[in-house]
């Protein structure tokens, strides 16, 4: 068996021990004769690893009972919208930071819904085109004194750059933790709703995984279509219609082995993984890191070399040595490592080997 290192920002690594032991399970789930991909997500079996799969999430986030964990399908991005179909109504405003691709992505939804039903999108904070690439200072952020809720991205995929400090805000506070999920140590209690694609840090592509307060869920817009309504996922456990059973499995499986890890174990190897790769950059001229220092994302880390051509040439070298996917995203260019909780030191150490003799040799 040969594993690459896989640098992908989603679908990504996974941790090895989780791929066997889903091999080791596959066409008999523990004696039930069937894989569970096969079961009835409303038979015998299936509602245990339905139910523990989110009480190891919840356990791992620090949450309680005034939150559900739902799954819904269509990944980050059908988040985007169905924030605001439920929860911008008309005559009211959202706050939403424009901080890089993906919450401009978001911005854009909130803004269309907006247009419709006589809303307002307030911008709070727009570093989405700086170069370096950034997120919002403290000092930078201009809240509404009334939003029916304040959309932030905690972490930034493509541009590698990431939140370190949540800001404090009146009304109900989102976060697309997409990229950096259990990945950082965070305070979940601070947002009233939080959701990610789960193929980064929690599993398979296929769904995202959206923490929300009951209370807030509650307080959707009636009149919308009753899969977009987070109070149909909410009180019909995720099983209003057949949820996708092996990703959740799957996630369960990715959530009982972050736990078995320990997460501070986890957030402080992802700092020494990152901080091993920034190290590099930091020595020398030959790499020009793409993010602000204290903006670098822990899970993220964009860098360039001199022209396209060395970038290339990196990329294809480091394929051969079994590096893969670290081009950068197709929008920005340059080179992405992406390190999230699954991706193990050893591929850190020979991306680290790699990058000095490649300076070596093109220096
Ligand atoms: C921060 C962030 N938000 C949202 C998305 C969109 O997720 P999906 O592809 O699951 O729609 C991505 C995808 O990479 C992302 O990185």
């Amino acid at each position: 068996m040969s594993r690459a290192y896989n640098f992908s920002a989603g679908p990504a690594t996974l941790p090895l021990e989780v791929l066997q032991q889903i091999q080791n399970d596959l066409v008999d789930y523990k004696g039930t004769g069937m894989s569970v991909m096969e079961m009835s997500h409303r038979g015998k079996d299936y509602p245990t690893i339905h139910a523990e799969a989110k009480a190891t999430f919840k356990e791992l986030c620090g949450i309680g009972d005034d939150y559900e964990v739902v799954f819904i399908q269509g990944g980050g991005s059908q988040q985007f919208a169905m924030i605001p179909m439920n929860f911008l109504g008309a005559g009211q405003v959202a706050d939403y930071a424009n901080q890089g691709t993906w919450s401009g992505k978001a911005l854009k939804e909130a803004q269309l819904i907006a247009s419709l039903r006589g809303a307002t999108v307030n911008t709070i904070a727009n570093c989405a085109k700086d170069i370096p690439t950034r997120m919002p200072r403290e000092d930078e952020w201009k809240f509404s004194d009334n939003a029916a809720y304040t959309h932030i991205c905690t972490n930034e995929t493509i541009s590698g750059a990431q939140l370190k400090k949540i800001p404090q805000v009146k009304g109900p506070l989102i976060a697309d933790m997409s990229s950096d999920i259990l990945g950082i140590d965070r305070d979940f209690n601070k947002f009233d709703m939080f959701y990610a694609g789960a193929q980064k840090n929690l599993g398979p592509a296929g769904m995202a995984v959206v923490a929300i307060k009951k209370e807030l869920a509650a307080k959707g817009a009636a009149q919308i279509p009753t899969m977009f309504k987070y109070s149909t996922h909410v009180d019909n456990d995720s099983l209003y219609n057949t949820p996708p059973t092996f990703a959740i499995y799957v996630f369960g499986e990715v959530m009982k082995w972050v736990k078995k890890m320990g997460k501070a174990n986890l957030f402080a190897l992802n700092d020494a993984k990152a901080k091993k790769i920034y190290d590099v950059i930091d020595s020398t001229e030959f790499y020009k890191g793409t993010a602000l220092p204290e903006f670098r994302s822990n899970m993220n880390v964009t860098f360039r070399l001199g022209s396209e051509e060395l970038e290339k040439k990196f990329v294809d070298e480091a394929k051969k040595l079994g590096m893969s996917s670290l081009k950068g995203h197709r929008s920005v260019g340059g080179i992405r490592a992406t390190i999230y909780n699954a991706f193990p030191m050893e591929g850190v150490d020979a991306l680290v080997q790699f990058m000095k003799d490649f300076e070596k040799a093109n220096g």
